[in-house]
């Protein structure tokens, strides 16, 4: 399921390049993701999509100016709910150029085009300075909702005069760089993400069966769906100008975590928090064994938290952090369980015989 770029006949070649392989389909894609990404689904099927049919347009829809009809996206969904890992896992997926870029740090400076432009120079970078690769990038626009059309204060630009200064590049714009070169936005993916605090409120207004005619024999699923979509006109009474959001037309939204989410992330998800542990213990040569009781009460403190799975490695490590303490000096420890959050840990002692693999009693 890796992507590659060397030419071959299963893939679809452009300047050169197969820029997503054959078997790099959104279910392959949204497959990579689940090992990391817990829940989200229908973000990560709207990504996956995107992301797919904007290569498959480059590769097969190229018109005389070799643009094609983008389909950017916003993510949007509250903070800590995995927009940024989302993308971070993409880019780890795909073998194309990527870079991340902050919204609040184009809006604190005065010289907007300059960070646009370092930005799309990261991309060439990344591309190894080939710019044909390089126009066929992704560059994600983290916290996108902090660019609300407000007035700016000294020293910084506004929301509004950032977010023109972005239009350009996603419509697509040669740009200058360094060294006399240019790069053509015009095939570059952009990503948008934002955690849009406020925008419910404006959907419950805004959002009634009202808005489309509904009769006995509408599907109930469907207007379901439809009126809890984001529409273009609560992302302008958010603050984004019609612009912006015109450029932005695939609209993905994530969703808050639910308990069981919340323990998978901790204790399921690759590289997720409690297998990075037990591998720095058996470092040690200690067995870590936690119960899922544990992982439940970090997650109902996390949900007392509101900022989805970002206090679970404080509250986590909390717990771990006087143990892991011990052990280093403590090499007869071979084992610790740990059953609750609110009951110590139970230490098991290595015997003469033990094979370090925690298999001695207490
Ligand atoms: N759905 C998820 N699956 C697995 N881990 C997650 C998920 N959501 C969040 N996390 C964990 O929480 C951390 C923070 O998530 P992330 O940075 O993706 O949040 P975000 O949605 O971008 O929030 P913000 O709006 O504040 O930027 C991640 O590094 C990851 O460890
Ligand atoms: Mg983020």
């Amino acid at each position: 399921m890796r992507a590659i770029r060397k030419p071959s006949p299963n893939h679809l070649p452009i300047a050169g390049y197969a820029l997503l392989a054959r078997e790099t389909t959104p279910s392959a894609i949204v497959r990579y993701l689940d090992q990391y990404v817990i829940g989200q689904d229908e973000a990560k099927k709207v990504l996956a999509v995107a992301v797919y049919s904007h290569y498959r347009k480059i590769a097969t829809l190229r018109n005389e100016q070799g643009l094609i009809g983008k389909s950017n996206v916003l993510l949007v969904g509250p903070s800590g709910t995995g927009k940024t890992l989302l993308c971070d896992t993409l880019s780890r997926m795909l073998n194309v150029p990527f870079v991340t870029a902050d919204a609040t740090s184009l809006a604190q400076t005065k010289y907007v085009n300059e960070e646009i432009e370092a930005a799309l120079q990261r991309l060439l970078d990344k591309a190894d300075g080939d710019v044909a690769n390089a126009q066929h990038g992704i560059i994600f626009i983290d916290e996108i909702d902090k660019l609300k059309a407000t007035n700016a204060q000294s020293g910084t630009s506004s929301g509004e005069s950032v977010q023109h200064a972005l239009l350009k590049i996603m419509e697509g714009s040669p740009v200058k760089l360094t060294g006399n070169q240019y790069i053509d936005t015009g095939n570059i993916l952009f990503i948008c993400g934002g955690a849009f605090v406020g925008l419910e409120n404006i959907m419950a207004k805004t959002h009634g069966f009202g808005f489309i005619a509904t009769s006995a024999d509408d599907n109930q699923n469907i207007l379901d769906r439809l009126n809890k979509r984001v529409k273009p006109t609560d992302l302008f009474e958010f603050g984004l100008i019609p612009e912006f959001t015109g450029r932005l037309p695939v609209i993905a939204k994530l969703h808050d975590l639910s308990k069981p989410m919340l323990v998978s992330i901790m204790s399921v998800a690759k590289n997720s928090i409690y297998h990075q542990y037990i591998e720095i213990f058996r470092g040690e040569g200690v067995e870590l064994n936690i119960g899922r009781r544990v992982f439940e009460q970090i997650a109902e403190i996390a949900m007392e938290y509101k900022t989805g799975a970002r206090s679970l490695r404080g509250i986590f490590e909390e717990l771990i952090t006087p143990i892991l303490y011990l052990i280093p000096d403590n090499p007869e420890i071979c084992k610790v369980e740990i059953d609750s959050l609110f009951e110590d840990a139970r230490f098991f002692k290595r015997k003469p015989a033990c094979n370090g693999h925690g298999d001695c009693p207490p």
